[in-house]
């Protein structure tokens, strides 16, 4: 006899209460279920980021909906007719180290893609954010860019992302993350509020290490196996 477990259908969900009208928490059965083995403390590193990558591409067709492209017309073998190219330039920006994981997946997506990066990293002591690499130009910037973080914890990281982006005059940032702490988004949404956060799931807290609880633990050792290191 096969058993069926009663759960309730899986919507896209945009959460609404006031303070987080610019986040998305994307529910779909296949985030739900590969964000299951990203959670897995058993899983290897080269499973973890196989699924970072197939999060990221289900993530990134989410929050590049609204994404404007322009009419252009092309000919196919037979004859001639409109098809569109997007008119935005777009920039990626993965936050050192673990936003990494989630760059080649979404280039994928967007070839046409520059790729800016920005190394940060969380201070043990503090869990204040340090930046140690951006080689962002003075001018021209992107017209959207798009933040690459596996982890959104006490927000800082973000923030720092985003006054970066916003110093460089980005005029639209998206957010992408596989998951948030529900402090860290409040404190995004509060600092930015024009900003959009894209997540698979947000977690309840953070723990006195400022670790998301339950989340995954640290993304960046998992994705590039140096968890041994700690
Ligand atoms: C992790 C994570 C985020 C940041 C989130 O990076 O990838 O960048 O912490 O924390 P926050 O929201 O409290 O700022 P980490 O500092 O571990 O660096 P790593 O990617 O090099 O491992």
């Amino acid at each position: 006899m096969s058993t069926t477990l009663a759960t309730e259908a899986p919507k896209t969900r945009r959460v609404v209460e006031d303070f987080m009208c610019g986040v998305f928490e994307v529910q779909h059965p296949l985030i739900q279920c590969h964000l299951t083995r990203l959670r897995d403390k058993t899983t290897p590193p080269h499973e973890f980021r196989q699924l970072v990558d197939r999060l990221a591409s289900l993530l990134a067709y989410e929050a590049t909906k609204d994404l404007r492209a322009d009419p252009i017309s092309v000919e196919t073998p037979l004859t001639t007719t409109g098809g569109h190219r997007l008119a935005q330039r777009i920039g990626l920006v993965p936050i050192l180290r673990a936003g990494l994981g989630m760059v080649d997946p979404v280039l994928e997506l967007i070839p046409t893609a520059e790729v800016w990066h920005l190394g940060l990293y969380r201070d043990e002591e503090t869990a204040e954010p340090v930046q140690y690499y951006s080689k962002l130009p003075e001018l021209r910037p992107v017209d959207v860019a798009l933040i690459l973080d596996p982890m959104l914890a006490t927000g800082g990281s973000v923030v720092a992302a985003l006054t970066t982006l916003r110093d460089w005059g980005v005029p639209h940032v998206k957010l992408l993350s596989l998951i948030a702490a529900e402090e860290g988004v409040k404190r995004v949404e509060l600092e930015f509020p024009d900003s959009q956060i894209y997540v698979c799931q947000i977690d309840p807290e953070l723990n006195d290490r400022k670790f998301i609880v339950p989340g995954l633990g640290d993304a960046g050792d998992r994705i590039f196996n140096t968890c041994s290191s700690e």
